[in-house]
């Protein structure tokens, strides 16, 4: 008899140009590279006991696929990044509204000190709540407060 697996499960998604961190636009994103934000924090979800994986992809498509199969693989909480997409995808945004998942929407940059298209999201009144502006810190404390979230469930 295999025993059901009973860790809490994280999931953090990536919108398009993030794999480009490091690189891009260093006076908005910083220089921190996608890969360092993951391995942070794949290490501190380890050390909390939680089962964490981590998604980017640069097509709507992909990233609604990855929000509906959420649900089967049974994650607990969603961080999440759109980007460009956060100004544009009511189908990402249906997605999760679908899933019913509670998610935190993330940026790197504070998007309210920037152009005015990017100020409308198409995710902020479904989520938990926003952190825009802190750089990469920002998903690590996403993930804090994930972490005290699932940990209560
Ligand atoms: C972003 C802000 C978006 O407006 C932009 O399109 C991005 C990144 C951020 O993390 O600050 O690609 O989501």
């Amino acid at each position: 008899m295999t025993l059901p697996n009973l860790a809490k499960n994280i999931l953090v998604l990536h919108g398009p140009n993030l794999n480009l961190l490091g690189s891009r636009e260093p006076e908005h994103y910083g220089l921190t590279t996608l890969q360092d934000i993951d391995l942070r924090l794949a290490a501190r979800s380890k050390q909390a006991g939680v089962t964490f994986s981590a998604y980017q992809s640069n097509l709507e498509g992909e990233l609604v696929n990855r929000i509906q199969q959420a649900r089967h693989d049974g994650v607990d909480f969603i961080i999440i990044n759109p980007a460009a997409f956060t100004h544009t995808s009511i189908a990402m945004r249906d997605a999760l509204a679908a899933v019913r998942i509670p998610f935190i929407e993330v940026h790197l940059s504070n998007v309210f000190a920037r152009e005015e298209f990017r100020h409308r999201s198409y995710f902020t009144d479904l989520a938990v709540g926003i952190i825009s502006g802190l750089g990469g810190k920002g998903y690590e404390l996403a993930l804090e407060y994930a972490l005290q979230q699932v940990a209560g469930d």
